[in-house]
């Protein structure tokens, strides 16, 4: 998947801004605040229909205007698309080839995106829920009935935490409903499995490519039962184990939604004993992973690295610039570059 242009209006501190992309390297340099975020930010909006920084619509109008336009090209192989997102005092709409669309996700097939933005580098460092949600997006992009699963799992769950909070536990209930969670937890934990298998070659070829090659990455799933053909009992007795402390906690103390994945360097878990470059290092290349593990070349997603090359040395800068050549297109946001325009294609703000 490829973007060919884009159009801006009233987005963050752009008036009027229009651009030509290219496959390859686009390289977006201009001074702090010249917006070159905003531009992959507004790139992130036709991918998902709504920021990549999680700002809410109303953040992303120029101040002192009540509307935004978006207009952007994109291609799938030959197929070539139109997107217009406009948002008018707080509504938003959007339209494929001048079509309303109704759910967001249907921007899915017209543009996808991986994107890296500087405080993700605490990815493996920080709190487990940021990792399933990676997890949870990347696997849901391939497959769509895996989100439908994880839903169904949240109501189970939910409904589990209910019967916990009675004053009296109805317990014939709570077997019921935990059998049907167990159930349901089965498809979605074999699929993360079967996901970070696929991720962890994906990982070992990236990383090698921007970093030392003998550092032996892997990714490590840890699920709350090893989805194998003993899942439904081993689960069941792990729900058995920790009832009592569920009882009395009154919620779901074990299952998926308590899943994590570290990411190990020579065996050594990379958030725990890593360096910061080390950690930089490993979340680019798990979301440059993301991309690799995808077959066709035309499913591909665009990859966005907002400011990861200010804070790389000239060895892993030119390392990653070296991988980067190898993927369809790429957007990267930086104050500055030494780079000519016969290896990036370089789009200048501060020349506007
Ligand atoms: N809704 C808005 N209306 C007007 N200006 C805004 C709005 N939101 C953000 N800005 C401004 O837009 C400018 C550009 O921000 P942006 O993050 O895109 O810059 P940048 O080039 O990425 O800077 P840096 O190099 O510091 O990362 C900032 O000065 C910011 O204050
Ligand atoms: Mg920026």
């Amino acid at each position: 998947m490829r973007i060919n242009k884009i159009h801006i209006e009233n987005f963050r501190s752009h008036k009027v801004s229009d651009y030509k992309f290219f496959p390859g390297i686009n390289l977006i340099i201009g001074p702090n605040g010249s917006g070159k975020t905003s531009v992959v930010e507004a790139i992130s909006l036709i991918a998902y229909g709504h920021s990549f920084k999680g700002a809410e619509d109303k953040e992303l109008v120029r101040r002192g205007e009540h509307y935004l336009n978006i207009k952007a090209e994109t291609s799938y192989g030959q197929i070539v698309t139109k997107v217009k997102i406009n948002i008018v005092n707080n509504q938003k709409r959007v339209y494929i080839d001048d079509r309303a669309i109704k759910r967001l996700s249907e921007l899915m097939d017209v543009l996808n995106v991986v994107t890296f933005e500087p405080k993700e580098v605490s990815l493996l460092q920080g709190p487990p829920k940021q990792r399933r949600k990676f997890l949870d997006f990347a696997i849901a992009k391939i497959s769509p009935m895996y989100l439908a699963k994880l839903q169904e799992y949240e109501k189970l769950l939910q409904e589990r935490n209910k019967i916990l909070k009675e004053e009296v536990v109805d317990e014939t209930h709570l077997n019921i409903v935990t059998d049907l969670l167990i159930k349901a937890s089965e498809p979605i934990c074999s699929m993360r499995a079967r996901y970070i298998a696929r991720l962890n070659t994906c990982l070992k070829q990236v990383y090698a490519k921007i970093d030392e090659e003998k550092k032996n990455p892997g990714i490590v799933y840890h699920p709350f039962v090893t989805p194998d053909e003993n899942f439904l009992i081993a689960a069941k007795t792990a729900f058995k184990d920790a009832l009592a402390s569920d009882l009395a906690k009154k919620v779901t103390s074990i299952g998926l939604h308590k899943d994590d994945f570290l990411i190990s360097l020579n065996g050594q878990d990379v958030a725990t004993f890593g360096s910061q470059g080390e950690n930089r290092l490993a979340v680019i290349a798990l979301k440059l992973s993301v991309h690799q593990a995808l077959e066709k070349r035309e499913d591909k997603p665009v990859v966005i690295l907002d400011d990861v090359l200010s804070e790389l040395d000239t060895l892993h800068k030119n390392k990653l610039l070296t991988y980067l050549k190898t993927i369809d297109q790429v957007f990267i946001t930086a104050t500055h570059t030494n780079l000519d325009a016969s290896q990036v294609h370089i789009i200048d703000l501060s020349k506007q």
